[in-house]
């Protein structure tokens, strides 16, 4: 994304990778919308675009439309609790009478700030050479830059090591076939696209070292939601001894939640099917939950 005083610059994901087309977001109507039918996506990217809806209210109408605005972008999407982070942290800024541009901008850089912390701790568990399955986009694109997931691979390059990337497809919206492969891609990664339902066969043949995904909303405990297939994968890993990594910033714990159970599960609307968006894996089937603050390891609590 990018900003300029007065419009929201949305990389339209739903055009990807075939067109990279920019589409204009000048009132928070426009973000409400482009969040909706994700053209923007990915936890941590539709909380830095949601502020800037906040900010692009703010800017038009003052305090009252932006807090009128939360209300609109909070019923967007349900599951990734970033969303609700980001609103809050605007309503705080509009309680101080903060200056609430501002406080969208920080969000927005510390988000990428956070990527950077995740990608240094997190680049440690690649190992030179490594082959890692990753699951639907955690990356740029999903981030206000860099990514969590493949922020870790990023850095694992970074420090010089060779990283080769599988790339679940994710189905319906097709994020890791379309937007994984594509941001790694143009980094210069070696990257495959594997049908989700190839990931526990190519698992059992021991030519993946480690998986990494991100999150979408991670109680207290550790269960973590993330793209539907996610479980799947993890679940696999655990049955052939192969490590199974979330990264996640502090923003995608929700502190409010004991446990996974009670994350609400966004379902698409689709004809002649049924989609669950995301599904949660529990804790145990995590090797370790890598944040900006560091690698968090069994038994989790978050705080
Ligand atoms: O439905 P999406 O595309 O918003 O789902 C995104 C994911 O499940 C990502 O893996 C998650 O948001 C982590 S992004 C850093």
């Amino acid at each position: 994304m990018r900003w300029d005083p007065g419009c929201l610059w949305l990389l339209d994901q739903l055009r990807l990778p075939r067109e990279e087309i920019w589409v204009p977001c000048r009132d928070e109507q426009a973000v409400a919308e482009a969040i909706r039918t994700m053209q923007v996506r990915g936890a941590p990217a539709i909380g830095c675009a949601a502020a800037f809806g906040v900010a692009l209210a703010w800017r038009a109408g003052g305090a009252a439309r932006a807090r009128a605005s939360l209300e609109l972008l909070a019923g967007t999407r349900p599951t990734a609790v970033n969303l609700f982070w980001a609103l809050a942290e605007m309503r705080r800024a509009l309680d101080a009478g903060d200056d609430v541009e501002a406080r969208a901008l920080a969000i927005w850089r510390d988000d990428i700030d956070r990527c950077l912390a995740i990608g240094r701790h997190g680049a440690a568990l690649v190992g030179d050479g490594a082959t890692v399955l990753t699951h639907c986009n955690a990356g740029a694109l999903a981030t206000g830059g860099y990514g969590t997931a493949l922020g870790v691979l990023r850095a694992a390059r970074e420090a010089g090591k060779s990283v080769r990337v599988l790339a679940d497809e994710t189905r319906p919206f097709d994020q890791g076939a379309r937007l994984t492969a594509w941001e790694l891609q143009r980094d210069g990664f070696d990257v495959e696209v594997i049908p989700d339902n190839a990931a526990a066969w190519i698992l059992k043949s021991g030519r993946v070292q480690l998986a990494i995904v991100g999150a979408d909303r991670i109680s207290k405990n550790g269960d973590a939601a993330n793209k539907i297939g996610t479980y799947g994968v993890a679940l696999a890993c655990h049955e052939h001894g192969v490590p199974f990594y979330v990264a996640a910033p502090f923003s995608t714990i929700d502190l409010d939640l004991a446990s996974g159970d009670a994350i609400p599960i966004e379902e698409r609307p689709w004809e002649g099917g049924r989609y669950p968006a995301f599904d949660v894996t529990p804790a145990r089937l995590i090797t370790a939950i890598v944040t900006e603050r560091g690698v968090f390891r069994p038994p989790y609590d978050l705080r």
